[in-house]
């Protein structure tokens, strides 16, 4: 598959996404099952860089590829992060849109992350969550991966956060197992842990997720989500 090909297919995807009521529905945070995930894993964001020293992220420039709305962005404000620091990037021109309005303060532009304009070693952080999994052409996968590796310092750090598993109900992603991350960034020390409670399942809880979740999320195969660093080697 062509590259220019995925970018389109991504573009199809996301649009999709977009107008189909009952993704927008999953997704949803009115759903206690999502808003328990979203804060377990900003728990989980903040614990890893607290325990590696980037709290508070005030000195740090930090990069958000394949940032969408910005929100993941924009959540390193609470930890000490200047807004002059943060910039994202994102295939779709409709969501750089919307994260420019709402977190104006911020950077943001339309890119494709094989290229990013961005100067060799300029950032400390690069966060990428849940883009690896809806790229399907593993061309665009490595030349991403390079880009995100030239554009961070020695010893820098990727925070990464994306499924390990396939979706058997969605054919436009693939899961990320932690061989496939090692292949991508293959001098890194990953760091990570699984995460998030089964979200197909943890949206039926309901009113019972504060009781459920803890409960069902002890168990490993469960969590269907990577978390945490990897660690570029230094110079
Ligand atoms: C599932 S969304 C995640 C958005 C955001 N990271 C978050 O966690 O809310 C994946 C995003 O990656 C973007 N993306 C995928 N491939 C990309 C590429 N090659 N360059 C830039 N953005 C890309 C998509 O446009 C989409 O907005």
């Amino acid at each position: 598959m062509e590259p220019q090909n995925e970018v389109e297919r991504l573009k199809t995807v996301y649009q999709q996404y977009r107008y189909n009521e009952t993704i927008q529905r999953q997704w949803s945070g009115d759903n206690p099952g999502n808003r328990y995930i979203l804060n377990e894993r900003t728990r989980w964001v903040h614990y890893i860089l607290k325990s590696n020293k980037k709290i508070p992220l005030t000195p740090f420039k930090i990069l958000d590829v394949g940032c969408g709305s910005g929100n993941v962005l924009a959540g390193y404000l609470q930890w000490g992060a200047c807004p002059e620091n943060l910039f994202g990037i994102d295939l779709i021109p409709e969501r750089i849109e919307n994260a420019k309005h709402a977190f104006p303060e911020l950077h943001f532009q339309v890119a494709n992350a094989e290229q990013i304009e961005f100067p060799t070693a300029f950032f400390d952080l690069v966060t990428v969550f849940t883009v690896f999994t809806s790229i399907l052409d593993d061309q665009m996968a490595a030349h991403v991966a390079e880009e995100i590796d030239r554009v961070l310092k020695p010893a820098g750090a990727v925070i990464w956060y994306d499924f390990r598993y396939n979706n058997p109900r969605n054919p436009h992603v693939r899961g990320m197992s932690r061989s496939k991350i090692q292949l991508l960034f293959p001098r890194y020390d990953l760091q990570l842990k699984s995460i998030t409670l089964l979200p197909p399942l943890t949206r039926r809880f309901g009113k019972l997720t504060p009781y459920l979740y803890p409960l069902l999320n002890t168990v490993p195969f469960l969590r269907t989500h990577y978390l945490g660093l990897l660690i570029k080697p230094g110079a």
